[in-house]
């Protein structure tokens, strides 16, 4: 069955995105950006790849919005990473106004389609989007906690010395040094984390989790990470491409759920063909409801700015 997928955005993200869905067979991409030789300079690299891949699916780079009709989903990329000397405040105006345009168009378009937003900051980015496409809730959401998760857990991993796959873990709250592990549910092949780490080291890993972004930018020297965002994105693409009903910590828009309102941040999601199929409220500890709340307060701080 043929599948479209567009990707706003040419950068480090929407290339490795690009690369990952086409590469597995996913499904055709449109690749758009502002800088249009940008986007068809990255498509004509990666169809060339194709023979050696050996797959027969299509890329095609454009700024031309129409080429986005019919995708199933909208991945939006597009903005500016945080640079030296800008401020958060210089960022959410910059990107704020790249996201009401692409909305616009992605609007206009591709009205039907799921939206998930990569631009940060991220829970902002996804609330505007939310706004301004004015699409159900259900078909928009951010990325966010399956890329926070992923980190806890190959820290959690790495510490033990144990499989990746033995660790379970959610977080919570907004993609920021505010987000909340959820320590209380985190397991490691079914026993609980502060069983097996010391609540100094648990704490550092905490640490580093939030920082991890931050870590990687520092190293990189310019531009932020990649391959990991567009894993997380990738994920969540399959689960709705593949109605695999999985739960998945995305920014989804929150009407009480968690005792929040009229925001969006980093929850449970059910993901399947539909979207956000359910926000999974899970049992929190005093000091994780706490914390979430701190955090959403944080998030509301920001959507202030818009
Ligand atoms: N329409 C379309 N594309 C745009 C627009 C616009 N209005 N404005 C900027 N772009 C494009 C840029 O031309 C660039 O190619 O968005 C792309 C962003 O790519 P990078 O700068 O490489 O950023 P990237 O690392 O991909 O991150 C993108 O995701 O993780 C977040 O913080 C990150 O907000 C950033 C976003």
């Amino acid at each position: 069955m043929t599948k479209k997928i567009s990707i706003i955005g040419a950068g480090a993200v929407g290339a490795a995105l690009a690369q990952r869905v086409l590469e597995t067979g996913m499904a055709d991409v449109v690749l758009v950006d502002i800088l249009k030789n940008v986007a068809k300079g990255k498509a004509l690299d990666l169809l060339d790849a194709a023979p050696i891949i050996g797959h027969e699916r299509d890329i095609l780079g454009t700024d031309n919005y129409e080429e986005i009709k019919s995708s199933e989903i909208v991945v939006i990329t597009a903005g500016l990473p945080r640079r030296p000397g800008m401020t958060r405040d210089d960022l959410i105006a910059k990107n704020a106004a790249i996201i009401r345009d692409v909305a616009g168009k992605v609007k206009k378009n591709a009205p039907s389609s799921i939206v998930i937003v990569v631009t940060n900051p991220l829970d902002t980015m996804t609330y505007l989007a939310y706004k301004a496409l004015g699409f159900p809730k259900q078909r928009v959401m951010g990325m966010a906690g399956a890329l926070d998760s992923s980190r806890f857990i190959y820290l959690i991993a790495d510490e033990l010395k144990v499989a990746r796959s033995s660790v379970e873990t959610y977080i919570l709250g907004s993609h920021s040094d505010t987000m909340v592990p959820l320590i209380s549910k985190t397991r490691v092949n079914g026993k609980p984390v502060t069983d097996l780490i010391k609540k100094d080291r648990l704490d550092a890993i905490v640490k580093r989790t939030c920082g991890r972004g931050a870590e990687i930018v520092s190293l990189l020297g310019s531009g932020s990470a990649f391959f990991s965002p567009s894993a997380a994105v990738f994920k969540m693409l399959n689960a709705i491409i593949k109605d695999t009903k999985e739960t998945i910590a995305a920014s989804a828009y929150i009407e009480g759920e968690y005792g929040l309102e009229d925001l969006c941040i980093g929850v449970p999601c059910k993901i399947g063909k539909n979207g956000v199929e359910k926000i999974i409220e899970l049992g929190l500890s005093e000091e994780e409801k706490a914390a979430l709340a701190k955090s959403a307060q944080a998030v509301k701080g920001l959507n202030n700015l818009l």
